[in-house]
């Protein structure tokens, strides 16, 4: 491994969790540019486009040479894999466009794979459509990294599957699936649109790269259209007066007719609306009215004070619902770029004590749980939770990267 090999010891502070955390990234990327999610808990021992286009974004901002590469590698394996499905998606278009319903199993794109591009064989259903939002996100991200010659020339092989996906989100974001969390396949959640008009909104970028090349041109106005579309369905369908602050903000699912026991409900995922996503800057009252709510109802001491991180959502009983590593420096970030400096570093610090001795930092822990009496449920059916979690280890070094460049870290 080629990261900064000076810094190996085990001593938990910033510097050397960082270097560990792009060691754990770098030990779970296969030969084939996959990342698998975690490499000792079973039911993650896949490579998701969302966990892995999150980690991309982690390496590219990193901006080391064998980060980028790295980066560069995992882009190369989605393009494989999407070109690999095409006839998978082009049906699911068709289908949609006909008025049928589609198999959430054998009609859509996976949402996971094994590293060599075989779809997961479990029991989760494989129909979530983030990733693909995500992807397209991180992989405009990606592109900034690079000389504008060098993105032109490496998108070359790409413009077939970002056209593809630019038609296969723009037929399907209305259909129901399962959101990042692989719950509710009945419902649209609210941070699934997020992370598709995160993507889709960055296509133009994309395209820039390619003068003269139509069609992605094209799939550029095409992705604009649909994005707009998506702001104005959230706008409409995903957000609900605050009583508190007499302020809309961002629920969890697109209500409809029947939100159920979700209505009104936020989850820790709505950050990535404001950052990475940029649906509305992080000073825009729907998004400081959104992380008001998430720090009353997700984190334990109700505000970025360290003591606690953030749950996903207030009902959640995934081993116990305890604080998830990663949302917590999705928190960081957002409060960061809101200019609430002491909480952004007051939770990285809670996120470095949550490590375990040897610097591997699991999917969540377990101070604050929503359900404690849940928690040995889950153990006795899948084993101790996922850690390392490279989901985790990446929003840290994301959150790192972060605060480095707006010269609060050394
Ligand atoms: C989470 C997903 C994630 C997967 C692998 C699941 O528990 O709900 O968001 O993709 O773990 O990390």
């Amino acid at each position: 491994m080629s990261v900064d090999s000076t810094v190996t010891s085990p001593v938990l502070n910033t510097g050397w969790l960082y270097e560990n955390s792009l060691r754990v990234i770098l030990a779970n990327q296969a030969p084939t540019g996959a990342i698998i999610a975690s490499p000792n808990f079973g039911q993650y021992g896949y490579s998701w486009f969302r966990d892995g286009a999150f980690i991309a974004l982690a390496l590219a901002d990193t901006g080391r040479p064998e980060t980028i590469e790295a980066a560069r590698r995992f882009h190369g394996w989605v393009n494989a894999t999407i070109r690999r499905y095409r006839d998978l998606a082009l049906n699911a278009i068709a289908k949609v466009k006909a008025g049928q319903t589609l198999d959430p199993v054998t009609d859509v794109l996976h949402c996971r794979y094994t590293v060599d591009g075989e779809p997961s064989q479990d029991d989760w259903v494989p129909f979530q459509i983030d990733g693909f939002g995500t992807w397209l996100y991180v992989l405009a991200e990606y592109c900034q990294r690079l000389e504008p010659a060098q993105a032109a020339t490496e998108l070359a092989g790409y413009s077939d599957a970002i056209v593809l996906l630019v038609d296969y989100l723009g037929a399907l974001w209305q259909t129901p699936n399962y959101d990042c969390w692989e719950e509710h396949g009945d419902k649209i959640a609210t941070s699934t649109l997020a992370a598709l008009y995160g993507g889709l909104s960055r296509v133009a970028d994309l395209a820039a790269y390619r003068p003269g090349d139509g069609v992605l041109e094209n799939a550029a106005t095409t992705a604009k259209n649909t994005a707009k579309d998506i702001k104005a369905y959230i706008l409409a369908k995903g957000t609900v007066l605050d009583p508190v602050s007499a302020q809309r903000y961002l629920t969890k699912y697109c209500g409809g007719a029947d939100p159920g026991e979700l209505a009104g409900a936020v989850d820790s995922n709505l950050l990535w609306a404001a950052v990475p996503y940029g649906l509305w800057p992080v000073d825009d009252p729907l998004i400081t009215t959104t992380v008001e709510k998430i720090l009353r109802d997700l984190v334990a001491s109700g505000q970025p004070d360290g003591t606690a991180g953030a749950h996903r959502y207030a009902r959640d009983s995934y081993f116990g619902g305890g604080e998830w590593l990663l949302l917590t420096a999705w928190l960081a970030v957002v409060r960061l770029d809101q200019g609430d400096t002491a909480g952004a570093k007051a939770l990285l610090g809670w996120i470095e004590r949550q490590a375990s001795p040897d610097g591997d930092m699991p999917e969540q822990t377990f101070e604050h749980m929503n359900r404690p009496d849940m928690l040995n449920h889950w153990i006795e059916t899948w084993g101790e939770v996922a850690n390392p979690l490279v989901w985790s280890h990446a929003s840290y070094v994301t959150l790192v990267n972060r605060l480095r460049s707006a010269g609060l870290l050394d």
